[in-house]
């Protein structure tokens, strides 16, 4: 048990996948694991754990933004030994060519918050994936036929940001996507010798203004989950 999740020693498998919403953490496990039991209900940040063919895989919510997903993702490091991490969200395009419904592996995740500045003492970090599962991402995601990007994103600390235009800044660098959770993912992973990937559809374009109905958020979410429950299990 940690402050945040009450799961008992042992019920939280090595790997486990973190959407935001801990009601995508509910659905990837009733219609993926076998088995699922819960493991968590506090906050109801609901998280499960089961076997996907016949590998035991966790699934939990983290809530939005870096310092619910830090909180999530230390205790699971530090009190469940947990050693593969897989984000499953969402991010809007910052390029022209990034279109809604495309799939982004996160190769490295600058950030607008100040939470590694504190950490580092003024100094940079850099935070990025863990190559082998980029790797097993990319082979899996192109076999399934998924129109794949991998690249540079930026983890944003607002998504009503007082300045329209801030976004272009890093487009101009080639940043390919905006969310609110993978540079901390990706420094913690670190911090722990853990392993940490983020996986995110593009459910809307900065740059066209284009976004996604729920429907299509359903479909294009069953794809990335289905690539990220792959990824964790693939040796
Ligand atoms: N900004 C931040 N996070 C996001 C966005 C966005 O536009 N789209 C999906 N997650």
């Amino acid at each position: 048990m940690s402050i945040h999740i009450e799961a008992p020693a042992g019920a939280i498998a090595d790997t486990i996948l973190l959407p935001g919403d801990p009601l995508r953490a509910k659905f990837i496990a009733e219609n993926y694991l076998d088995k699922p039991e819960q493991f968590n209900r506090v906050r109801n940040m609901f998280g499960y754990t089961g076997t996907y063919k016949g590998r035991r895989v966790s699934v939990m919510g983290t809530g939005m933004g870096m310092p619910s997903h830090s909180i999530y993702v230390n205790e699971l490091l530090r009190e469940y030994q947990v050693k593969t991490l897989i984000r499953v969200g969402t991010c809007g395009s910052l390029q022209a060519d990034v279109k809604v419904r495309d799939v982004i592996l996160a190769t490295a995740a600058s950030t607008n918050s100040n939470v590694n500045r504190i950490r580092f003492a003024g100094m940079d970090f850099a935070p990025a994936a863990d190559f082998g599962l980029l790797e097993k991402a990319w082979r899996i995601g192109r076999e399934r036929g998924l129109k794949l990007r991998a690249g540079t994103i930026i983890s944003s600390d607002s998504f009503y940001s007082e300045d329209p235009e801030a976004w272009k800044l890093w487009a101009k660098f080639g940043v390919l996507g905006i969310e609110m959770e993978a540079a901390e993912l990706y420094t913690l992973a670190a911090k722990f010798q853990a392993h940490a990937l983020a996986i995110l559809t593009v459910s809307d374009s900065m740059v066209s203004g284009e976004s996604t109905d729920s429907d299509e958020r359903e479909k294009t979410f069953r794809a990335m989950a289905e690539l990220s429950l792959e990824t964790a299990i693939a040796d």
